[in-house]
């Protein structure tokens, strides 16, 4: 299957759920207010990498917190869960940036799931998906 449906319903508020995407790992992370302020706050200038990494966006779409999240819906944040330094799977709630640290080298991505810090070139991508209702995904 290319494409992988989830129901959002029973992911509670600041809760983070992991599914499958093509043999990947997709975060969908149902982001609390004090989360998404945190990650809004961050300047394009304190990036790392200052590309959104959003396959639903431009290529070239800097990398603001709304650029990361769903559109309309900035609580939902859906990233690939494969750290882009070496492609272990980042550990969410944990790091120095509200967001993932990744296990193997120390990378710490934000709650945008932005590097901030470590051997990581690049923000975690954010796959192709869409809203099929207000509860419902489908990624890829
Ligand atoms: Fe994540 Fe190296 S694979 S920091």
């Amino acid at each position: 299957l290319s494409s992988t449906e989830l129901d959002l319903s029973q992911i509670a508020e600041g809760q983070v759920v992991t599914i499958k995407w093509r043999g990947k790992p997709v975060f969908v992370w149902n982001r609390a207010k004090d989360q998404i302020e945190k990650a809004k706050e961050v300047k394009l200038e304190e990036l790392i990498d200052p590309l959104a990494r959003n396959e639903n966006l431009e290529p070239d779409a800097p990398a603001t917190d709304a650029n990361r999240a769903a559109k309309d819906k900035e609580n939902w944040l859906v990233v690939v869960g494969v750290c882009t330094h070496l492609g272990c799977v980042p550990i969410a709630n944990s790091g120095d940036f509200g967001g993932w640290l990744c296990p193997c080298h120390g990378s710490h991505y934000d709650g945008a799931g932005r590097i901030r810090r470590g051997p990581a070139p690049q923000n975690l991508d954010v796959p192709p998906y869409a809203f099929e209702s207000d509860t419902k995904i489908k990624i890829g």
